[in-house]
C-alpha cells in the first residue's frame, strides 16, 4: 500500500457526507461513490460549512482499480444494491469499514467484497439529511472500532481529523450498547414523536422494560453490559433537544424501508435463538416490519 492510501466513500448522505467532509478537510478527499448525482456535498456544521467538491459518481462500472480504503454508509437496507461498488472497489487488500448500526455488518457485507476485511464500526453521532440534501451534524464526530491491526488504516486515514477514533478491545460491548440505544429510538417510529417523548412517565417505563429485555439479549450474545445502561440511555433521550429524531424514524416518515430488522428485529431473533422471552419484541418488531414493508 502506497503512503497516500486511495479512499472510496460508498453512499454520501447523512454519516457519509460528514466522514467525506472531514476527509476532504484533512486533504483526503475520497472518491464519492452514490446511487444519485451530485455536484458537490455540503457539510453544516456548529462552525459553519464544509463544501466537499464532487462529482458523486453514479456507474461501478467506470471504477478500473480497487481502493485501499472503502467507507460504506449505505442503509444497511440499500447494502445489495451497492453491491457493484463494492465488488469494483474491494480485492483482499482492500480494508472496509462498515459506517453502519447493528451488530451484523461483518457477515452482511462479506458476500460482496471480494475477500477484503470488513471492519464494523460504531457510529456515536447524529446527522440529518436536509431537504436540499445538505447534511446537518448535531454532535461531534466520534467513531469506535474494533481494536484489530487492519483498524489503523481507518485511524491513520482520519487522524488530524474532526472525526475522533477510538479502538475497543471489547468491541462486541460497545456495539451492543449502541445497538439498545438503536434499538429504544424504535419507539419513536411507533409514535411518530422526536427524543422530547421520552419526558412522558409511561413512555420511560416502556423504554426500561425493553431496554431490559434487550440487555439480556446482549448479555447472552457475550456482551458485558450491566443493569445501569437502562437507566443511562433513557437519560441520554430525556437530555437530548426534544426535536432530535433519529433516521429510522425519518425513513418512516419518508416512507423509505426502515432499518427495522438490524436495530429491532436482531434483538428478537437473538431473543429465541436463546429461548429468551422477548415479549415487547413480538410486539414492536412486526408493527416496525409491517411499517416499513407492507401491505396495506
Ligand atoms: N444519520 C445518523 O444520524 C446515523 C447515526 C448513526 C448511525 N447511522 C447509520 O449509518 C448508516 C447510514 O445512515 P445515513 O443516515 O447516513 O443514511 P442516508 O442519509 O440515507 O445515506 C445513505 C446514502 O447511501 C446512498 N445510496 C443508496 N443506495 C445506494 C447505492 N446502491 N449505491 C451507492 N449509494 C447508495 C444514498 O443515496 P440517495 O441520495 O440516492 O438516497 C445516500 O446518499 C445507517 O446504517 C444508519 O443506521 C446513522
Amino acid at each position: 500500500m502506497s503512503e497516500n492510501p486511495s479512499i472510496a466513500l460508498i453512499g454520501p448522505g447523512a454519516i457519509g457526507t460528514t466522514i467525506a467532509a472531514v476527509l476532504h478537510e484533512a486533504g483526503r478527499a475520497p472518491r464519492l461513490c452514490g446511487r444519485t448525482a451530485h455536484p458537490k456535498l455540503v457539510l453544516r456544521h456548529d462552525e459553519g460549512e464544509i463544501v466537499v467538491p464532487g462529482p458523486v459518481l453514479t456507474d461501478p462500472t467506470k471504477i478500473d482499480h480497487p481502493c485501499d480504503l472503502v467507507f460504506v454508509a449505505v442503509k444497511t437496507t440499500q447494502n445489495a444494491d451497492s453491491a457493484g461498488w463494492l465488488s469494483a472497489l474491494c480485492d483482499e487488500n482492500t480494508v472496509v469499514c462498515a459506517l453502519q448500526n447493528g451488530v451484523e455488518q461483518k457477515n452482511q457485507l462479506a458476500p460482496w467484497v471480494n475477500g477484503a476485511t470488513v471492519l464494523p464500526s460504531v457510529v456515536w453521532f447524529p446527522a440529518q439529511r436536509e431537504a436540499d440534501a445538505s447534511v446537518w451534524l448535531r454532535a461531534s464526530p466520534r467513531l469506535t472500532l474494533p481494536d484489530v491491526p487492519q483498524a489503523k488504516r481507518v485511524v491513520e486515514a482520519l487522524q488530524g481529523t474532526r472525526c475522533a477514533v477510538e479502538l475497543s478491545a471489547d468491541f462486541p460491548s460497545v456495539a451492543w450498547r449502541k445497538l439498545l440505544q438503536n434499538a429504544a429510538a424504535g419507539l419513536m417510529v411507533l409514535a411518530n414523536r422526536r427524543a422530547g417523548m421520552f419526558s412522558r412517565e409511561d413512555i420511560s417505563e416502556l423504554t426500561l422494560a425493553y431496554l431490559r429485555e434487550c440487555l439480556s439479549v446482549a448479555r447472552a450474545e457475550g456482551a458485558e453490559l450491566d443493569d445501569a445502561v437502562a437507566q443511562e440511555i433513557l437519560a441520554g433521550f430525556k437530555r437530548a433537544p426534544a426535536d432530535l429524531g433519529t433516521s429510522i424514524l425519518a425513513d418512516r416518515q419518508a416512507n423509505r424501508p426502515m432499518e427495522w430488522d438490524i436495530r429491532n428485529g436482531v434483538i428478537q431473533r437473538y431473543g429465541h435463538f436463546h429461548g429468551i422471552p422477548v415479549p415487547i419484541s413480538d410486539v414492536l418488531v412486526p408493527l416496525l416490519a409491517a411499517g416499513s414493508e407492507g401491505p396495506g
